[in-house]
């Protein structure tokens, strides 16, 4: 392959969803944690830019807020930034100090770029010394089920974190799919019929169909 104008370089594979993910072994906030320790949970693996700067700071106390919605769910809340393990207790203790909010989460010290690289966290574009807002949803056998990623200058969204564990966990549970800006309660998308007999079919099935390929149902309470 040749891309006019520009040098090829060799890039480095982007995690991919499906896949499961690297294991690693980290210091935090809360010890030393091995991601795998973690299996049979769900989790959310977040980076930040950097401690005490403003946007990450509204973050950390956002996420803090959604901690016991994420426990409820079987989520393990983790955050990283490329900061020492010493920033981070001094940026915590200040959040609490400062806004009376408890970090309940521990936070990688990923001073070394280890976790970053190995995750692609770091998009030089934006910056070659700070991770970008990513978000990475793992579930309990450590594939990687969803990513975000948000440039340095917007802080996240909880309520969309929420919803996409919500509809990542009824996804499993009920084998279906979520339409655009489903909510928990709405009706769920009916997987397509696969062969031209159960398109046939699909119709007299009592589903809220709108045509064969795209039937919903209400799920039970
Ligand atoms: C912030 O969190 O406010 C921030 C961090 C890095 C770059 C720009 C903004």
């Amino acid at each position: 392959m040749r891309i006019v104008g520009e040098e090829i370089e060799e890039r480095k594979p982007l995690l991919r969803l499906g896949e499961v993910v690297p294991d690693f072994e980290a210091v935090t906030t809360h010890g030393k944690i091995k991601l795998s320790d973690f299996k049979g949970k769900w989790v959310i693996l977040f980076s930040h830019p950097a401690d005490f700067t403003p946007v990450c700071t509204t973050e950390f106390v956002a996420f803090a807020k959604i901690y016991n919605e994420l426990v409820k769910r079987n989520v393990q809340l983790i955050g990283l930034s490329i900061d020492s393990v010493y920033s981070h207790i001094a940026w915590v203790r200040r959040i609490k100090e400062k806004l009376g909010v408890e970090i309940p989460f521990p936070v990688i010290a990923d001073i070394d770029m280890k976790v970053a690289n190995l995750f692609g966290m770091i998009h030089p574009g934006e910056s070659s010394t700070a991770t970008v807002r990513c978000v990475f949803i793992i579930d309990p056998e450590m594939k990687l089920r969803a990513m975000i990623y948000y440039p340095l200058n917007v802080g996240r969204n909880m309520d969309e974190i929420l919803r996409l564990v919500d509809a990542l966990q009824t996804a499993d549970k009920h084998k279906v799919a979520l339409p655009a800006n489903w909510r928990p309660g709405d009706a769920v998308i009916v997987p397509p019929p696969h062969t031209q007999e159960e398109a046939e079919k699909r119709l007299q099935e009592g589903y809220e169909c709108i045509d064969w390929f795209l039937c919903k149902k209400k799920l039970l309470p």
